[in-house]
């Protein structure tokens, strides 16, 4: 992370503490919910199918940047499969970085060719070793291993859904992430039980051994991308939701925290690290805001 990005975050972080600010920092752009995937935990591939042009999409970056979201993410459906002429992917990255997003990430299901230089991170999904990975995600882990191998860059980070068919692969991809030379972290999110995957959901004792054994493979220095400050928060549900520092852009609409603030009742099942972390932080928890720090500056 540059200095300048750093002391950027340090500000804002400060303000949002002392003065309850509600402004963002962190958006996302969904280019397209077009997948070439159809994942068993996901509810959000393939609804309407169209990949947004890049006018809109450009006209939803200047919008974040003047809301004040300088952490970019670009995600979908599976966001590789987004063009417009000849426009790729590698286009958006490269456009935000010059529009003066200070980190852009993309998130990826990894079964496209990875030549992004550009982007702070990619966030590889990766749901297990081979055969829980391929259980949920069909036939791809194989194919997922070579394209990273043959990545461009070193700004892999991969990203694992735990629920209850991968619980016991968490050891297994996070030594996959030690391993790989291109691969700089892991990091994990709990199953968020959306309509119609409820039945991947992990019960309480299941939470509760997940994040030790997360929180073992962080006393071990394995390289995790999530606070173990934050993982018992996590594990019992308790901290603050919606995180009023994150917004979601699909297609014009805006959503706080993300698209499944619309699902009722899901916020106090919600499986996101990055949620429990951010508005523990936000909310002025310093044990987890100085927990961020060392963590951030050692992975972006
Ligand atoms: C919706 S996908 C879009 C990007 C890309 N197609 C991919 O798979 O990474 C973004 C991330 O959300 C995760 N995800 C999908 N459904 C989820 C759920 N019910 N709970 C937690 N994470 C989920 C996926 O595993 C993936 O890491
Ligand atoms: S690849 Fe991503 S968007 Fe596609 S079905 Fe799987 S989780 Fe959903
Ligand atoms: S807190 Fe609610 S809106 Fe935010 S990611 Fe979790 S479920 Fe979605």
């Amino acid at each position: 992370m540059k200095i300048s990005s750093f002391f950027y975050f340090f500000n804002f972080a400060l303000k949002t503490m002392v003065f309850k600010q509600r402004k963002p920092i962190l958006g996302t752009i969904i280019v397209t919910d077009k997948c070439n995937l159809s994942c068993k935990h996901c509810a959000v591939n393939n609804i309407t199918g169209i990949i947004h042009p890049y006018e809109k999409i450009k006209e939803e970056m200047v919008m974040l940047y003047k809301m004040g979201v300088r952490i970019l993410f670009f995600c979908g459906g599976e966001t590789f499969m987004w063009k417009d002429g000849d426009k790729t992917l590698r286009s958006l990255v490269i456009e935000a970085k010059n529009m003066g997003f200070l980190d852009v990430v993309v998130v990826t299901n990894g079964t496209f060719t990875l030549d992004l230089p550009e982007a702070n991170l990619i966030l590889l999904s990766m749901d297990g070793g081979r055969e829980k990975h391929n259980a949920i995600r069909g036939d791809t882990h194989d194919l997922i291993m070579q394209n990273i191998r043959r990545a461009s860059s070193n700004n892999i980070c991969l990203y694992m859904a735990i629920n209850n068919i991968n619980i016991d692969d968490i050891e297994t991809v996070t030594t996959i992430a030690r391993d790989e030379k291109n691969i700089r972290a892991v990091s994990f999110n709990l199953h968020t039980p959306y309509a119609g995957t409820e039945n991947l959901m992990l019960t309480r004792e299941q939470k509760d051994e997940a994040v030790k054994t997360i929180a073992r493979l962080i006393d071990e220095g394995f390289p995790i991308f999530n606070l173990k400050s934050a993982l018992p928060y996590i594990a019992a549900n308790k901290f603050p939701t919606p995180c009023y520092q994150c917004v979601v852009v699909e297609n014009g609409k805006v959503y706080t925290c993300g698209r499944c603030i619309e699902e009722k009742g899901l916020c106090e099942q919600c499986g996101y690290l990055f949620v429990g972390e951010y508005t523990l932080m936000f909310n002025g928890n310093l044990r987890i805001a100085f927990d961020m720090l060392k963590t951030y500056l050692k992975y972006i």
